[in-house]
């Protein structure tokens, strides 16, 4: 089955056409199946983020797992537990959330979580685990980063939620511009939230 996420991916894919029948078409044929042709849909999207989603087919999606943020601090938080606390397998351009593991109803980790693994700072050293305070530590500090990345927006992700509410009309421009702009904080709530899942679980 296609997480949401990779669905809403496969928006990008046949959006030169600008038209929404080709799209739910696409969806449909990915998700009748061949594994190539999933395959390749993705590959398409690679490294796509946000902004350039926007910038050539006029969309975002809250949960890209391309997206990415830019830390300008020092902290870091330790690879390898990040990945096992939310049970996300695979190389970094491949990272997927192993569903196997996931208890029943955990429906937390998404494309977000996955951009998160991809664009938080991290470190790894095989030999040298991880100490947890020092990782809470990292974690505060990146937390702290995305808080003051979401204190420059002039509204918050409810009061955008509240009014793409109150105009259900919107051109649809003006309706994209709001959700993008949405759909970014929500990425940065959501890497919070990550962080904080993360510093609760990690073990020693
Ligand atoms: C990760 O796997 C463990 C079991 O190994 C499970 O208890 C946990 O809920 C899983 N978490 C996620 C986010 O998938």
């Amino acid at each position: 089955m296609l997480e949401s996420w990779e669905a809403e991916s496969f928006l990008a894919f046949p959006f030169y056409c600008l038209s929404y029948f080709i799209f739910t078409l696409e969806i449909l044929i990915v998700a009748l199946k061949p594994k190539n042709l999933l395959q390749m849909t993705i590959n398409y999207m690679s490294g796509q983020k946000n902004e350039i989603l926007m910038q050539r087919y006029g969309f975002s999606s809250p949960v890209n797992p391309w997206d990415v943020i830019k830390f300008s601090g020092n902290a870091k938080i330790h690879l390898d537990s990040f990945l096992s606390v939310f049970n996300i397998s695979g190389l970094p351009e491949e990272y997927y959330h192993n569903k196997c593991l996931a208890i029943n109803g955990d429906t937390f980790v998404d494309g977000a979580v996955v951009a998160a693994a991809r664009t938080l700072p991290t470190w790894s050293d095989k030999d040298v685990p991880p100490i947890p305070s020092a990782e809470r530590m990292a974690v505060k500090e990146l937390q702290q980063e995305c808080r003051q990345m979401l204190a420059q927006y002039a509204t918050t992700s409810k009061q955008d939620e509240k009014l793409l509410d109150s105009l259900p009309n919107a051109p649809r421009t003006l309706e994209a511009a709001i959700k993008y702009r949405l759909h970014r904080k929500l990425f940065i709530e959501k890497v919070i939230q990550a962080l904080e899942i993360y510093q609760d679980k990690i073990l020693f």
